[in-house]
């Protein structure tokens, strides 16, 4: 009996082998044509992908395979900001490195922040989706799901370093941008020229690490301190909703039953009965104080009723208390990232304003 088995296993080894032979000699001929009628790079791109699959059988099946591995991925990304957002269309090259995927993969390439700016616009260019933030179609194997950077980042506009594991990647982008000092108490008088003034669009890091303010914080950043992986700890907690929120949406809040509901799976993993982002009723508070000081920057002319900045020649305590306003409400976590400093940036402008 096993001698049977052992003489039929036998007899299909030699047919697979005589198998591969017969299929080689046809590929050298193709090969051979093939290269003598078209472009050497033609051939070489296709001996690339081809010598993947044949050294490893199972490389694009890591991936492509009746799991939903990249489906439900797409799905959730689909309904992202990320994936609806239509900020692409900032394609030079000041805008395009956090603005478009080809932008960031060649600053990452590069490793540097900018990149050259005289660099054409960025044709054709797509918002950040799976390539942007993983190597996707580098080696063509499973690997290929590692982020194209966690490397911790050096934030630009203060020099602090944040490093919170894989959500060192959306760093890079989220962050403010350089280009404005900081006011500081009882410095020189500022002239503000764009009515766009104060931290451009994303310092959700700094607000995280507790930097980046007016004024000296010396209180504690605790959702940086106690989290592992900073951002990704409470947007992407793969107990999403479905798309509606978590993982690949990075949204915090749904639309469930017609009601505005708010995703608190990762928030639960530390505060065990929360029930709401009002946790002991910090964002009431906070709202309270943005409201407060709201009003003192409207009237005292540096913002207009629309909360647009205004044009002219202020006081450092001025200037200070409407970069905290800024950093509050461009963080747009209505201080959630960090209650503490959120109530600084809010009482430290407050109290500048009111001593004018
Ligand atoms: C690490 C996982 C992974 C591996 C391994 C992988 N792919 Fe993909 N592939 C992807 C992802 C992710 C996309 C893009 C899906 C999207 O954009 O929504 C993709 C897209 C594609 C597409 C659609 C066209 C395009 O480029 O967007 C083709 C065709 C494709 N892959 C072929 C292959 C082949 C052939 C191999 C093996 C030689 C391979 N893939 C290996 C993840 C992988
Ligand atoms: C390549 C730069 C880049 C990276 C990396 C990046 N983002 Fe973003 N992110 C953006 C841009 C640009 C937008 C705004 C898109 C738009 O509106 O067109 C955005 C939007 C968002 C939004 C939605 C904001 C809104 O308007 O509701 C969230 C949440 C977010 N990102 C979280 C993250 C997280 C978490 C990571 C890391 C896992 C990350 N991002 C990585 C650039 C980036
Ligand atoms: C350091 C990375 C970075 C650079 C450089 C950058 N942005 Fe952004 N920008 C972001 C991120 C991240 C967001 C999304 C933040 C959020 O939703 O809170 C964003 C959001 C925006 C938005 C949407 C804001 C809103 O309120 O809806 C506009 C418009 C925008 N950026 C324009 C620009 C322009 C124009 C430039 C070039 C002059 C530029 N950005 C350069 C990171 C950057
Ligand atoms: C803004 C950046 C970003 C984009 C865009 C993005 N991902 Fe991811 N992805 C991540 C991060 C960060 C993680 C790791 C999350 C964690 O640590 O829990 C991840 C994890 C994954 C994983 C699990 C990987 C593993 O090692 O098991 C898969 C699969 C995946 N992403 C697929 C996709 C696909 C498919 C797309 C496009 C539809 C995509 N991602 C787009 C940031 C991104
Ligand atoms: C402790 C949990 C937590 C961490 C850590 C965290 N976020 Fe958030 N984030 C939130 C909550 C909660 C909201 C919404 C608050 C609300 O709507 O009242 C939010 C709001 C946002 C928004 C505004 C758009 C939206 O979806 O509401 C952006 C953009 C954002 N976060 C990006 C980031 C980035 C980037 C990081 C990492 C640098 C980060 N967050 C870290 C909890 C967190
Ligand atoms: C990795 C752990 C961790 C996660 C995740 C986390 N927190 Fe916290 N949070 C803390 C710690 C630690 C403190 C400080 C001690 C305390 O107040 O319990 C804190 C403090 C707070 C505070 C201010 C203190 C107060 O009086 O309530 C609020 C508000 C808060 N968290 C809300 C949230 C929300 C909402 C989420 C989810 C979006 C969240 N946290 C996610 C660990 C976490």
């Amino acid at each position: 009996m096993k001698k049977k088995i052992l003489i039929l296993l036998g007899l299909a080894v030699a047919l697979v082998v005589i198998l591969l032979v017969i299929v080689s000699c046809k590929d050298s001929t193709t090969a051979e044509t093939s290269a003598a009628g078209s472009t050497v790079a033609e051939t070489a791109a296709s001996t690339t992908v081809a010598e993947v699959v044949a050294g490893d059988e199972g490389a694009c099946a890591d991936c492509h395979n009746d799991t939903t591995v990249i489906f439900s991925k797409e799905v959730q990304y689909a309904n992202s900001v990320h994936g609806t957002g239509l900020t692409f269309e900032r394609n030079d090259a000041d805008c395009a490195r956090c603005h478009t995927s080809e932008g960031f993969t060649a600053r990452i390439a590069a490793g540097t922040f900018e990149i050259a700016d005289d660099a054409p616009a960025i044709q054709n260019a797509s918002p950040v989706n799976c390539r942007t933030c993983h190597n996707i179609h580098s080696t063509y194997t499973e690997a290929d799901w590692a982020l194209k950077t966690t490397d911790p980042v050096t934030l630009e506009l203060t020099g602090d370093v944040y490093d919170k594991g894989n959500s060192n990647l959306c760093v890079n982008c989220h962050q403010p941008r350089p280009g404005t000092d900081i006011p500081i108490a009882g410095g020189a008088d500022v002239e503000i020229t764009s009515t766009r003034y104060g931290p451009h669009h994303g310092p959700q890091s700094s607000m995280l690490l507790g930097v980046g303010g007016y004024g000296e914080y010396k209180g504690s950043s605790v959702h940086y301190d106690a989290t592992e992986a900073g951002c990704i700890d409470c947007h992407m907690t793969d107990s999403a909703f479905g798309k509606q929120a978590g993982g690949h949406t990075w949204k915090m809040a749904y639309v469930f039953h017609e009601a505005e509901t708010e995703f608190l799976a990762g928030c639960l993993k530390c505060h065990e009965d929360i029930e709401t982002f009002d946790r002991n009723g910090v964002e009431t508070e906070l709202a309270v104080m943005v409201e407060e000081l709201r009003v003192l920057l409207v009237k005292q002319g540096l913002i207009d009723d629309k909360g647009a900045g205004i044009a002219g020649t202020f006081t450092a305590e001025q200037a200070g208390a409407l970069w905290n306003y800024k950093t509050f409400t461009e963080d747009r976590s209505n201080g959630l990232h960090n209650p503490g400093f959120a109530k600084f940036l809010l009482q430290t402008g407050i109290d500048a304003l009111k001593k004018k």
